[in-house]
């Protein structure tokens, strides 16, 4: 049988994939990361469907988990928060999925960040502001930072910065992005974006880390950095002007 990886999308319940959804619906077991995915995506599970939390289990008992079902001819719906495509632990539960010949099948799901962007009505990339959005994170007790992706590095570019996991060191990401963004950059602070206690905080690098720790919020969290945050009077891109000519929209004029 199959284990079928599903982005369960940021928390609310219908900020799934229509594939997604159905994928669930079709399992009879389903392993689900209760720390960040909402009880009400499990609404979509079938009835009397086997409902595993993996928040108290190690790899093995995960990986065991998948094969018992296999074994038993049972498809597995595996929900992780957000997408899969970024920590996830996608890469190690297929690996081991691998070695013991059990196929799986991945499908994406709405991340974190567009949530954020989403709840603050943002678009990422803006002309001539930043054209590159870096999702990136700060090092944790479970998986340190690769040497040279340091805040730094990604900040000389001065793209959008989406700062995962890295709410409680608000004070140390400001300290490092400020000499690149200046203290009056943008930022914004987006808790459990679409879960119904969602929070936002917005200002500046000088400005936020006294606001987030006034706040008392301390997880699940993103930082959003850069100053298409509060584009002001950008340049419009060309795309939609009268005299760009394009094939879905041809001028008539010679190039
Ligand atoms: C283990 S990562 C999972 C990321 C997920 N795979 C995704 O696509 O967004 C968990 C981190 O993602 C961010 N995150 C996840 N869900 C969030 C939400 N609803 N609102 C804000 N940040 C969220 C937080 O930074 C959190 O610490």
């Amino acid at each position: 049988m199959t284990i079928h990886f599903i982005g369960a999308g940021p928390g609310a319940p219908d900020l799934i994939t229509v594939r997604g959804r159905d994928r669930i619906a079709a399992c009879p077991v389903c392993l689900y990361a209760g720390s960040l995915v909402a009880p009400e995506i499990l609404g979509w599970c079938p009835p009397g469907a086997r409902l595993i939390d993996t928040a108290p289990l190690d790899l093995d008992a995960i990986v065991e988990a998948c094969a018992t079902a296999h074994a038993r001819g049972e498809d597995v719906a595996r929900l992780h928060s957000g997408d899969l495509s970024i920590w996830s632990a996608l890469a190690e539960q297929t690996r081991r999925l691998e070695a013991l010949g059990i196929p799986y099948t991945v499908t994406p799901g709405v991340p974190s960040f567009a949530a954020a962007a989403a709840r603050l009505g943002r678009e990422l990339t803006v002309p001539g502001l930043a054209q590159s959005v870096v999702l990136t994170r700060t090092s944790g007790r479970a998986s340190a930072m690769p040497e040279r992706e340091t805040l730094a590095a990604f900040a000389a570019t001065g793209a959008t910065l989406a700062l995962h996991l890295s709410i409680h060191v608000t004070d140390k990401v400001v300290a490092e992005l400020t000499p690149f963004y200046g203290p009056d950059c943008p930022v914004a602070v987006v808790f459990r974006a679409s879960w119904p206690d969602e929070r936002v905080l917005t200002g500046t690098l000088a400005t936020i880390a006294r606001a987030v720790a006034e706040s008392g919020l301390e997880r699940t969290a993103l930082i959003l950095v850069g100053p298409a945050l509060a584009p002001g009077d950008f340049r419009e891109s060309a795309l939609y002007a009268t005299d760009y000519d394009r094939r879905f929209r041809p001028t008539g004029r010679p190039a």
